[in-house]
């Protein structure tokens, strides 16, 4: 005790100080480790610093700050259980060394790397309940001095508060991504459709559905437009034994680039200027789920080598962050677009075509199981017989004839549509052919200009002009898709727009 002196009046205001400080913000939990570094060096004035935090699962270390001279290098790297950090986490125990390099336990991979001498270095461990959840080092104590008993009495002050501070931050961080996967759940319509089939070929491949959804095995659905792409992705997940962990959508098509890329990995404070918070992306939103990639084929080349990393060995960093983050989870893709030819076009990474095609899955068109279509009409009759309140109870014989008889280019989305609207206009029991509105022979344009004008004027009660445009807009890019079976590359190049763009207006105007 005698060597110990009791703490003076700076080093008490200087601890005050730092704990309400460490205490104050847990948004940012890489700035609150910085933070808790700094302060030690300016608590023992030293060269250099590095924290290190366990891994839970396999209780490795690894580099997740350091300070000073040399600091990048020492960076994320993982460091043996057999090391200096390695014995004060496991002992739960601090170490003093004045003469480091004779330890046999001290990791050289830095040092070697970076040339940068440790001398001396005193290790404590962040501690929590008896649980060691990190260690700080201080490296080379200035004027060549060896570290002392005093050091280590205040580091240890500083490093209990340091490990409740990151565990009340990484209980922040947590509660923070809960929030933000229950309300991106909520935003993309987590709820799951009804399925409905009969036509030999879709029951067939749900039968290979039902085998391979047991594995993790990546699937490409592929499909023309409004086949069922995303019902059978939904599935492939209901039916494998991630059932009850998220199913998360992305549409590869509906954002830029770049916004792409933070909505898939996520990104850290400052990563871009909108970025004024960590946020996960939907990658560690779907842990232990399925994410959905639709419209795989629009993904920009840079973002598809990050996706064929994260498929080979399940890590990935948020945008503007080093620190890796695992991640395990089952990628189904879709796509109507040919990516072999993509591929062959030099659009589309081969590797990562092959590596996302393990199971292929195409669905064929409705035109090709018209076994499918009485059960489809009857299910959306009824779908919205309740919606629209209306009672109807069948199809008029030549309605009915109409609908086998159609070639539905867009497939069931236009089938659904074409009900929904044959149940808005026509009147119970029976749907007539007149209400399906579908373009069989090819109305001459002066009906639909009318009709369009129609939708423009009834669609809304709102008057202004931008809502007539924008109704005008969906309007007219709901009959350009109507004419090319909803292919929206067709459609981009008919209303010389790009497809992305297309998807886009499909969001934003709710297009359906
Ligand atoms: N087997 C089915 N049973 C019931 N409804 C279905 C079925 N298949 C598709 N639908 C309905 O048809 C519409 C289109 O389906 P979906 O969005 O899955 O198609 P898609 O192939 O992903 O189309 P796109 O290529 O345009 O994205 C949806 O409203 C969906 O609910
Ligand atoms: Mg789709």
């Amino acid at each position: 005790m005698s060597d110990i002196k009791i703490l003076d009046l700076e080093q008490l205001k200087a601890l005050i100080e730092i704990n309400s400080r460490i205490n104050s913000n847990y948004s940012d939990i890489n700035a609150l480790l910085v933070y808790i570094l700094e302060s030690a060096m300016r608590l023992v004035h030293c060269e250099s610093s590095s924290l290190l935090l366990t891994n839970k699962e396999d209780e490795s270390l690894r580099f997740v700050v350091a300070l000073g001279p040399k600091g990048a290098e020492a960076k994320n790297v993982l460091v043996e259980k057999n090391s200096i950090a390695g014995w004060v986490a496991e002992n739960n125990s601090p170490l003093i060394l004045n003469n480091v390099s004779s330890d046999p336990r001290f990791f050289r991979f830095v040092q070697d790397k970076t040339g940068y001498v440790t001398r001396t270095m005193i290790a404590i461990p962040m501690c929590v309940k008896g649980t060691c959840v990190g260690v700080i080092e201080l490296i080379n104590k200035i004027n060549s001095k060896p570290f002392d008993n005093e050091d280590l009495r205040i580091l240890e002050l500083l490093s209990n508060q340091a490990g409740i501070a990151y565990m009340n931050a990484n209980s922040y961080r947590s509660a923070q991504d809960k929030i933000s996967v229950l309300s991106s759940q909520i935003a993309n319509g987590s709820e799951y459709h009804s399925f409905v089939a009969k036509s030999p070929v879709v029951l067939d491949l749900l039968h290979i559905i039902d085998e391979v959804s047991k594995t993790n095995t990546t699937i490409l659905i592929t499909g023309e437009s409004g086949v069922g792409k995303e019902l059978f992705a939904e599935q492939i997940h209901l039916k494998s034994p991630r059932a009850d962990k998220p199913f998360i959508r992305v549409n590869c098509a509906a954002l830029s680039p770049s916004l792409l890329e933070s909505e898939l990995f996520g990104h850290v404070k400052g990563a871009f200027t909108d970025a004024v918070t960590d946020r996960i992306g939907r990658f560690e939103s779907a842990d232990g789920g399925t994410l959905f990639l639709d419209e795989i084929g629009e993904l920009p080349l840079d973002l598809q080598s990050k996706l064929l990393r994260v498929l080979q060995e399940h890590r990935f960093e948020r945008v503007g962050s080093s620190v890796t983050v695992s991640t395990d989870v089952r990628i189904v893709a879709a796509t109507n677009r040919d990516l072999e030819k993509m591929v062959s076009e030099g659009t589309f990474r081969s590797d990562l075509y092959y590596r996302l095609n393990v199971v292929p899955i195409n669905i064929p068109p409705l035109r090709e199981r018209k076994e499918d279509i009485e059960p489809l009409a009857s299910f959306f009759l009824q779908k919205f017989s309740i919606e629209t309140k209306k009672n109807f109870r069948y199809f008029s014989e030549p309605a009915w004839k109409l609908l086998f008889d159609y070639y539905w280019p867009g497939n069931i989305r236009e089938l659904e549509n074409s009900i929904e609207r044959a149940c808005v206009l026509g009147t119970p029991p029976f749907i007539q052919v007149d209400n399906l509105r579908i373009n069989y022979d090819c109305q001459d344009k002066k009906d639909d200009f009318e009709t369009l004008t129609e939708e423009v004027v009834t669609e809304s009660g709102d008057r202004t002009l931008k809502t007539a445009v924008n109704n005008f807009k969906a309007a007219y890019v709901r009959k350009i898709l109507n004419e090319t079976g909803w292919n929206q590359t067709k459609a981009g190049k008919i209303l010389g727009i790009q497809r992305t763009y297309v998807s886009r207006l499909l969001n934003e105007l709710h297009i359906r």
